[in-house]
């Protein structure tokens, strides 16, 4: 039996969590955030839940069908009715139109965390727990948080962080860098909740936009609040970077006046900053990395191709990897 650390419980991580278990094999996950989840994150308000990261999966392979069958069986998951838009943009002259399809999209119950709760259910979890650095002791691993404490006594870890911030932990470890190439593989996302009582003929907006690449009617998924999120793309998100919330309401505003025509009053809800959000299509997803030497793997989205369907399958991969390759 291994004892296996695994840092990072978005669903990556949670997912090699249960198939180790699974497999008869004790494991601690560690999160530096407030819940389980990770990019798959709903902001609870007092008018409902409010998907600020991922707002719905697909599923292509067989076997991530079959795992979303049975999170609809157990009712953490549901279809997302949406209809389906294109917002086209030419020299500021905006048009959307309607672009029904017949894909089968996702989504958690009663927030997208669902499914990674799900999956965690009786594993332990510590949450608000960032961890520092990695220190080999013997054949095993030791793991220090920002806070000094030392958790102990693990044969194998697994780190399925964004690679900049895997990269970093290596730093503080003294382990030679082994992501150097992939630092800028996952790219950032300015995400604005707005509340307005207009409507659009769509709820899902997909952008070729100089400014914005999705756009989602919240109000169309159980338990979510009546507000419009904004995910504006890479390139607006990376110049602005800094930019304050209100900088960004601004912008929000603007284009929902400008490219979808709303009128009346828009009011500000949450803005959030991810830093590591969506795939650089510019460069090739390089799968799990593993030192199996070391009993140490490195994976998530971002090994096959950042959606969430991919965070799966490299928890899968990770969690085959320790048991056939990790020591005891
Ligand atoms: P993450 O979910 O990022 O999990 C990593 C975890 O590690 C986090 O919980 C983090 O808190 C933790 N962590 C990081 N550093 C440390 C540390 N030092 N110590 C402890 N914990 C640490 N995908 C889709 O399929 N469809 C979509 O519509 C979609 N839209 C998206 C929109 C946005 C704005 C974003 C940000 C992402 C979107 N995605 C979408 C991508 C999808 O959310 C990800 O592919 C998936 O959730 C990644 O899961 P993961 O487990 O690999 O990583
Ligand atoms: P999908 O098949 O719904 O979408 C894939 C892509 O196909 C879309 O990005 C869009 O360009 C196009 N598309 C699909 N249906 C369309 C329609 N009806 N009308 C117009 N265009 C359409 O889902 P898949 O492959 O699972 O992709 C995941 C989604 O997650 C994508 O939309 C992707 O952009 C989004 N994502 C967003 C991130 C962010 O940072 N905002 C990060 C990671 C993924």
């Amino acid at each position: 039996m291994k004892t296996v650390a695994i840092i990072g419980a978005g669903l990556c991580g949670a997912t090699a969590a249960a198939e180790l278990v699974r497999s008869g094999h004790n494991v601690a996950v560690f999160d530096k955030g407030r819940s389980v989840g990770g990019r798959m994150s709903s902001k609870r308000t007092e008018a409902g839940y409010l998907d600020m990261g991922a707002q719905y999966f697909t599923a292509r392979s067989e076997t991530f069908q079959r795992q979303v069958q049975s999170w609809l069986d157990a009712g953490c998951v549901e279809v997302w009715n949406c209809n389906t838009a294109s917002l086209a943009d030419d020299e500021g002259r905006s048009a959307l139109d309607s672009s029904p399809d017949q894909q089968l999209r996702y989504i958690g119950t009663p927030s997208m965390q669902a499914p990674v709760k799900a999956v965690l259910a009786g594993i332990p979890v510590l949450t608000n727990c960032r961890i520092h650095a990695l220190q080999r002791q013997g054949p095993g691993w030791t793991l220090i948080d920002d806070s000094g404490a030392r958790h102990t006594g693990f044969s194998s870890v697994l780190l399925t962080v964004p690679p900049a911030q895997a990269e970093q932990l290596l730093v503080n470890s003294g382990l030679p860098g082994m992501l150097t190439a992939q630092d800028s593989l996952l790219e950032p996302c300015w995400a604005v909740a707005v509340r307005t009582e207009a409507t659009t003929s769509a709820d899902a907006i997909f952008c070729q936009h100089p400014r914005l690449r999705f756009i989602s009617h919240q109000a169309t998924k159980t338990g979510r609040s009546r507000c419009y999120v904004l995910h504006f793309n890479a390139e607006f998100s990376r110049d602005h970077l800094d930019q304050p919330a209100d900088f960004w309401f601004g912008q929000a505003v603007d284009v929902l006046q400008s490219a979808l025509g709303i009128e009346g009053v828009i009011e500000p809800v949450a803005a959030h900053r991810w830093l590591y959000a969506s795939q650089n299509p510019a460069l090739e997803p390089p799968g799990i990395i593993a030192l199996p030497d070391g009993n140490l793997w490195l994976g998530g989205d971002w090994s096959y191709g950042g959606r969430v369907e991919n965070a799966w399958l490299a928890g899968l991969d990770l969690a085959a990897n320790v048991i056939r390759y990790g020591n005891r």
